[in-house]
Parts: C-alpha cells; structure tokens; sequence
C-alpha cells in the first residue's frame, strides 16, 4: 500500500517533487531525508488545525535526546492494548508517538502499518527495527493524512506529551474511518510512586540507561524550560477528556490487569469513530 498524504497547511493533495514532496494546492514544500518525509507544520505558517508550533522546535530536540538513550519499554500493556482490537492483516494502522516502534512488535506484519513521531531519532529506531513499517516525521495534532485512512489508530504513552492532546483526539477522529478504532494508553494520577514501582517491577527496566539518561537530562535541560509535556489522569478526568472528543468511548480499563487496579499505571482506552 502507498499512503496518501495531504498537506498540514491546506490538506491539499502531496506529491512528489524532485527527492522530496510538495502540495499541489498551497506548494508547501516536505523534505525527506533518510527515507522519512517531514511534515511538522512549521512555526509562522498558520496550519490546518491552528496547533501551536511555538514550541515545536525545542519539543523535538528533547525528544531527540530522550530517544538516544531509551528507558524502559511497556510491552505488558502494549500486548493488552492490541487484544482489544485484534489487528488484522490487510488493516490499515497508524502509531501516532511510535517512539522506537515497540508497538510493531505485537502488531501482524500483514498488516499496513505507519508510524510518525515528532523525533527524527525515534523514527530512525523504528525503521531499523521493523523496514516494513512507513515512517514519518510529523505532529499528532495536525496528521499529513486524508480522512478515513486508517482502521486503527494507536497511541501508547504518548497523547499526554503533545502540546495538544484535545486535538491529538479530533486528528485520530478524522483519519479514522466510521467505525474505526483509537486505542490509548494514558498514566494515572493517582499512581503518584508510578516511576519508581514501574522501575522495580518491570523486567525491561535498565540501570545503565536510566542512569544514561538521567545525565543527559541534567546536560540537556540544566537551567532550561523543560518543554516536554505530560498529563496525568484520574479517572473522571480522563473520562470527560474522552467524552468532549469526537469518538465515543468503548472502555477504559487499568492494565495491566494482573494487578490490582491500585498498582496499575496506565488506563487503556478504546474509542470509536461512528458509523461502519
Ligand atoms: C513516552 S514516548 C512513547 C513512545 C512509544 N509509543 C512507546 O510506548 O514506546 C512519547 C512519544 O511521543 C512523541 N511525541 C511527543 N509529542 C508528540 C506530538 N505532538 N506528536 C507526535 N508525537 C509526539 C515523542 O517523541 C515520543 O516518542
Ligand atoms: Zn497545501
């Protein structure tokens, strides 16, 4: 399958043009460099959701530095996530903050998979990881695709990070197609040791990266604004956050499920476009 994309300004019809792409209404222009289009909207140019991009260019860099030193992954409640909506070959799905496309690995590769991150470095973990998924370097509140691309859009741990999570919703509304799914998973307020638990009880946890990364933070951020966003939920909170979208909501659930739902650090959502 190729992907159609539309342009983040006007959502005209994108094109090739020469080694990159451009829009065929408005003419905006989309490099590719190493295999992976940019569609982040740039700062200045009004885009076709209005997110602010004043942020977007320190945002990425953060993520760049993040990415270089990887923490710990959440393959038990990826899995979780997956079973809820079975994934089928032939499906089209999209990961919107793939990060280095853990995802993939619980996804079958028949089906027709597309990641896009706001990070570069991320992308390129992911394409070395799984070839056969697209990349794409883009922002989750304003998606270079036409509507109803996708049957299955997923965010594992990474709406609570955009600088619009409101949006993040209505952009995985319009690319989905009635009857499509947004699966989701969000951290819980109300697990305030979540960090350090998460650290002790997962396998995956490595000392020497979290270690790594906590020196690259200090080098990074030291003195800085810090602009990466997080949003935690209670449950109410993410309830009404969910319901003031376009998709209705199926469930939410804590995972993973095997513990009790006090030590449970994510909520996982399962939202739906109408119609189908
Ligand atoms: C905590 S990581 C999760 C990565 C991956 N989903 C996983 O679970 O391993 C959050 C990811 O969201 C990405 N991200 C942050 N803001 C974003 C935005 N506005 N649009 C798309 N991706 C974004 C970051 O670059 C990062 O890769
Ligand atoms: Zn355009």
């Amino acid at each position: 399958m190729s992907t159609t994309y539309c342009c983040v300004y006007c959502r005209g019809s994108v094109g090739e043009q020469g080694e990159g792409l451009r829009c065929e209404r408005c003419g905006a222009d989309y490099p590719v460099r190493a295999g992976i289009p940019d569609f982040l909207p740039r700062p200045g140019r009004p885009n076709a959701t209005g997110v602010d991009t004043a942020e977007l260019a320190a945002t990425v860099d953060n993520y760049d530095a993040i990415h270089d030193a990887s923490l710990f992954n959440v393959s038990v409640e990826m899995r979780e996530a997956v079973s809820r909506v079975r994934p089928q070959d032939g499906q089209r799905l999209l990961d919107a903050g793939c990060g280095m496309g853990l995802l993939f690995d619980h996804v079958p590769a028949g089906c027709h998979s597309v990641a896009l991150d706001v990070s570069h470095v991320a992308l390129d973990k992911t394409r070395a990881r799984h070839p056969h998924v697209r990349t794409v370097q883009g922002m989750g509140e304003a998606l270079p695709f036409p509507e109803g691309s996708f049957d299955l859009v997923f965010s594992m741990g990474s709406l609570e990070h955009f600088i619009s999570p409101e949006k993040g919703l209505e952009e995985f509304s319009r690319v989905l197609v009635p009857g499509g799914r947004a699966v989701l998973l969000l951290p819980k307020k109300a697990f305030l040791l979540r960090n350090a638990i998460h650290y002790y009880i997962y396998p995956n946890f490595h000392p020497v990266q979290f270690v790594r990364r906590a020196l690259l933070r200090l080098r990074r951020f030291g003195g800085m604004h810090v602009q990466i966003r997080d949003r935690h939920f209670t449950r109410p909170e993410l309830v009404a956050f969910l319901r003031a979208s376009p998709l209705a909501v199926e469930e939410v659930l804590d995972v993973p499920g095997t513990v009790p739902s006090a030590l449970a650090y994510v909520y996982l959502a399962v939202l739906r476009k109408a119609g189908g």
